[in-house]
């Protein structure tokens, strides 16, 4: 298993966690992966499906001919259907089939791995022939900008997590590392955050600090930065500039 990993599924709130994520990410998602031609009789492969419902969308689109394989290292929150097949595994580890869908996605998994390199190697190398690798993961780069509580709670879980391996700024360069991974026609776009206090975003980086808390204090930073920080999330006069989520695509021909 990986090491560092800092937002496990076994929290006693990851549901919910995850949930506003998804309801933040989905629409993106499914517009960007409609507009890619993802359609009936697909095999896919979403790598770290989290809660699943991008990889639900996916088996309603592709169909009875199609068919769905998520995977997560945790895979409390996953549940199998008709065609949704849901299997435990780490990514950074795993064998993944060779050649095998027509698409292969992942979100907001890669930038949490040391091993994210090797991982994408093997994504793109699961890709057949003629199907498409579709990689979205975000770029901090925005928070530059932040100031106040909302800033010093992020410098105080971008410590923690960067000790555990994420990597903030690799996703801005996926468009040209899927070009050197010999992948076609390759497509990018940025879904950057700007939202209110007590929005589901606000409420999703609420969750993401209050999981992260004790890790932060056991770092030796007061526990009053996090709190301060989702203080500020709450209040609906304000305003935060969040991640920019870096979706960036490629053919295999
Ligand atoms: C931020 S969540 C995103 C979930 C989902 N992709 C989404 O966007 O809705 C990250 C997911 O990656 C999974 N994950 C983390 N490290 C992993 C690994 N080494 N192998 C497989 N999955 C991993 C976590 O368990 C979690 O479900």
């Amino acid at each position: 298993m990986t090491a560092g990993y800092t937002f496990p599924n076994a929290w006693e709130l990851a549901r919910r966690r995850i949930e506003l994520l998804e309801a933040c990410h989905d629409p993106a998602s499914i517009r960007r992966a409609a507009a890619l031609g993802v359609g009936p009789g697909w095999r896919c492969l979403d790598a770290g499906a989290g809660g699943g419902s991008f990889a639900r969308w996916l088996a309603a689109r592709v169909g009875p001919a199609g068919r769905v394989l998520a995977v997560d290292l945790d895979v409390r929150l996953l549940e199998e259907a008709e065609n949704l097949e849901v299997r435990s595994l780490d990514l950074a580890t795993a064998e993944l089939p060779l050649a095998a869908f027509d698409l292969v996605h992942t979100r907001l998994v890669l930038l949490h791995l040391p091993e994210r390199e090797a991982v994408l190697r093997k994504l793109a190398a699961a890709v057949r022939p003629g199907g498409v690798l579709l990689i979205e993961e975000d770029d901090i780069h925005p928070l530059a900008t932040a100031t106040g509580a909302y800033r010093e709670a992020w410098d105080a879980v971008l410590e923690l997590t960067g000790a555990g391996g994420l990597d903030g700024e690799w996703a801005r360069d996926l468009p040209e590392r899927l070009g050197q991974l010999g992948l076609a026609d390759v497509g990018a776009e940025v879904d950057t955050q700007l939202f209110p206090g007590g929005s589901e975003i606000a409420q999703f980086w609420n969750l993401t600090w209050l999981q992260a808390r004790d890790g932060v204090v056991a770092r030796g930073i007061p526990g009053e930065v996090i709190d301060r920080g989702r203080a500020a999330l709450d209040d609906g006069t304000r305003w935060f500039h969040g991640p920019a989520k870096v979706i960036a695509w490629g053919w295999r021909r």
